[in-house]
C-alpha cells in the first residue's frame, strides 16, 4: 500500500515535471500569452481592477504586436488567496503555455508562484506586491511594483527632520506591513526620532477602533501606518471617529494609506497629511498627465493609482523584454532583457536593478491638498533613484 501510495507520487511529480518542461519547449511560438493573476473579487480587488485596467489601455495603445508575435492577454481571479495563485499559475504554465505571469495583489500570492517561476523558466512580473524578498525567491522575478522601505525610509528622514519625534507604528501583520515597521523604527531612531509602540493587526478585515486608541492613550506626535491599498478609507474613517485628527495626532507613513483610488472619499479630514511614495495621480509631467487622461477616459471616470502604474509599466517591461530578446519567449532571454532597462513611467524615471531584478525609482513626500474641488496627493520633495534599502544594506 505504502509503496503503492509512494509510487503514484512519483508518477505524479514525473509528469508535472515533463509538463513543465514541455510547457517551456512549447513556448517558441508566434503567440505571446501575458496571463495576469489578480484579486478581482475580495478585499484586494481595488488593486485587480486597476492593474487589469492598467494592462488593457497599454495594450490599445501599444498595439497587440510585439517582434512579429501576437500579443494575448489572459486575467484570471485569485481572490488574493495564495493556494488559488499557486493552481492558477500551474494551469497558465501547462495548459495556456503562458510567455509571462504577471500580477499578484498582496506579497503571499507572490511568494506562492515563485518556485513554479523558477521550475518552469516563466518570467514572474510582480506588479503589486511589496515585500522586500519577494525578487530573491526566484531568478526569473522582476519587479515594476515598489518596496514598503522604498517609501518608509525617506518618511523616517522626512518626519525627523520636520519636528516629528514620538511615533506610535500601526501595520497589516504580514511581510509589507513588517518591512515597514521594521525599516521605520531603524530609520526614526538613526535620526532621534522614537516608536513609543509597534502595534500589528491582522490583514483580513481588520477592526482598527482598539488599536487607535492604544496608539492614542501614548499621546505620540504621529502615527505611522502601513495599510495595503483599499484599507485606508476604513482606517482615515475610525481614526477621525475616534477623534484622533482633533486631538492633533498626525498620520504619516508610505502612501498607501491616502491611496488615489479612495483618497476624495476621505474627507477634508486628511488635509494636510503627508506621506512618502512613488505615485501620484497628481505626479506633475507631460507623460503622467497624457496617463491619467487616457485611463480616466477608458474606465468612466475612475482615477489611476499606485497599483495601475505599477501595471502599466509591468507591460512596459514585458513588451520590451520581448522586443529586446528579438522574439525570442524563453525565460533566461526575457529575464536577461528585463535586466537594466530603463523609461520615463508616468511616476518619472524608473529602471530594473541588473544585480536584483527589483525596481529603482523616485520617492516623493506629499501633502494632501484640495485642486479643483478634489483630493490629491501634492508632491512637494523627491528622492531620487532610491534601491529597495533592505536589499542595499543587505548588499553591504
Ligand atoms: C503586498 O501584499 O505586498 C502589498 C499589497 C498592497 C499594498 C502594498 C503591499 O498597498
Amino acid at each position: 500500500m505504502k509503496i503503492a501510495v509512494k509510487r503514484r507520487y512519483f508518477v505524479a511529480a514525473a509528469c508535472a515535471a515533463m509538463a513543465f518542461a514541455a510547457a517551456g519547449g512549447a513556448r517558441a511560438q508566434d503567440s505571446v500569452k501575458i496571463g495576469f493573476i489578480l484579486p478581482m473579487t475580495g478585499q484586494q480587488q481595488s488593486t485587480g481592477k486597476q492593474i487589469a485596467a492598467a494592462a488593457k489601455l497599454f495594450m490599445a495603445q501599444h498595439g497587440d504586436t510585439v517582434a512579429g508575435k501576437k500579443v494575448e492577454l489572459i486575467i484570471k481571479d485569485d481572490g488574493a488567496v495564495p493556494d488559488n495563485t499557486k493552481r492558477i499559475a500551474q494551469d497558465l504554465i501547462v495548459n495556456e503555455k503562458v510567455t509571462f505571469l504577471a500580477g499578484f495583489g498582496v506579497t503571499p500570492a507572490a511568494l506562492a508562484v515563485a518556485p513554479l517561476a523558477t521550475e518552469s523558466k516563466t518570467p514572474e512580473i510582480v506588479t503589486a506586491a511589496g515585500t522586500s524578498i519577494i525578487t530573491e525567491k526566484s531568478p526569473y522575478i522582476a519587479r515594476t511594483s515598489f518596496t514598503l522601505a522604498q517609501s518608509v525610509v525617506p518618511m523616517a528622514d522626512w518626519a525627523a527632520q520636520n519636528g516629528v519625534k514620538k511615533v506610535v507604528s500601526m501595520v497589516s501583520d504580514y511581510g509589507p506591513g513588517i518591512d515597514s515597521e521594521n525599516s521605520f523604527k531603524a530609520e526614526f531612531a538613526k535620526q532621534g526620532g522614537q516608536v513609543l509602540d509597534a502595534i500589528r493587526f491582522p490583514l483580513t478585515a481588520p477592526d482598527f477602533a482598539p488599536f487607535l486608541q492604544r496608539a492614542a492613550d501614548q499621546k505620540p506626535d504621529a502615527i505611522f501606518v502601513f495599510v495595503p491599498s483599499g484599507q485606508g478609507g476604513v482606517f482615515i474613517k475610525q481614526f477621525v471617529e475616534r477623534g484622533l485628527d482633533k486631538a492633533g495626532i498626525k498620520i504619516i507613513g508610505p502612501g498607501d494609506v491616502t491611496d488615489d483610488d479612495l483618497l476624495n472619499g476621505m474627507g477634508d479630514a486628511v488635509l494636510g497629511t503627508i506621506t512618502a511614495h512613488i505615485y501620484s495621480a497628481d505626479h506633475d509631467s507631460p507623460t503622467n498627465k497624457a496617463f491619467v487622461a487616457a485611463f480616466k477616459k477608458a474606465n468612466d471616470g475612475l482615477r489611476p493609482n499606485f497599483m495601475a502604474v505599477s501595471g502599466y509599466d509591468g507591460m512596459h517591461l514585458m513588451y520590451e523584454s520581448l522586443q529586446k530578446a528579438g522574439g525570442k519567449t524563453d525565460g533566461d532571454s526575457l529575464i536577461a532583457a528585463a535586466k537594466g532597462m530603463a523609461w520615463e513611467s508616468p511616476r518619472g524615471p524608473i529602471s530594473i536593478d541588473p544585480d536584483t531584478r527589483d525596481i529603482v525609482q523616485n520617492v516623493y513626500i506629499r501633502k494632501v491638498e484640495k485642486k479643483n474641488g478634489e483630493l490629491y496627493n501634492v508632491e512637494f520633495a523627491t528622492f531620487p533613484a532610491v534601491k529597495d534599502p533592505i536589499k542595499a544594506a543587505e548588499a553591504k
